[in-house]
């Protein structure tokens, strides 16, 4: 297993791990045609400085991280836009060795704190608060739909 730093040519292989990885539980999505190849390519136009793939030992990407940092009051603050791995490879491991990997990066670019979304989903908060990451008792995700 390999990280390193996302190209353009990686984006084709990461919507298709988005589309799969999203499908099963907890979430059981379906994209639209297009819409997860849209997704990753917009999230590489604002993250592709800061984002990483894994690749197996044949350099096969097998899982992603879009990170975008942004100034706020007293320094940069990064937000992990999003985190997956091709479900035939999660629980391995690799999910959390990207994880740490981008705290280290973060670290030498001298970031003071990390926020992300999650669904609120044991195995997933698990997986987040393992890693160092506390539920904000002071914020919520809010959501309206536009009809
Ligand atoms: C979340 C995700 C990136 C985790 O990647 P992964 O490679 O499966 O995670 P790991 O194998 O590194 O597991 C790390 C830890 O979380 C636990 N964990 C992660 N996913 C789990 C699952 N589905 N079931 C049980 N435990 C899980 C592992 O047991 C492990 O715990 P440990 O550190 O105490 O051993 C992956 O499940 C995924 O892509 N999910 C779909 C997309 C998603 O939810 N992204 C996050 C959006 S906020």
């Amino acid at each position: 297993m390999s990280i390193r730093k996302i190209q353009k040519e990686d984006l084709a292989r990461c919507s298709e791990i988005l589309e799969k990885a999203y499908s099963t539980e907890p979430y059981n999505e379906e994209f639209n045609e297009g819409m997860a190849s849209l997704y990753v390519q917009q999230k590489y136009k604002c993250c592709f400085d800061n984002s990483f793939v894994v690749c197996d030992e044949s350099d096969q990407v097998i899982g992603f991280a879009f990170v975008s940092i942004s100034a706020w009051t007293d320094g940069l603050q990064a937000v992990i836009e999003e985190v997956c791995v091709d479900p035939l490879f999660q629980g391995k491991g690799l999910g959390k060795a990207l994880i740490l990997y981008i705290h280290d990066y973060l670290s030498s670019k001298k970031i003071k704190s990390i926020m992300l979304w999650a669904k609120n989903d044991k195995k997933l908060i698990d997986f987040y608060v393992s890693s160092g990451y506390q539920v904000a008792d002071d914020f919520c995700v809010m959501f309206k739909e536009v009809k």
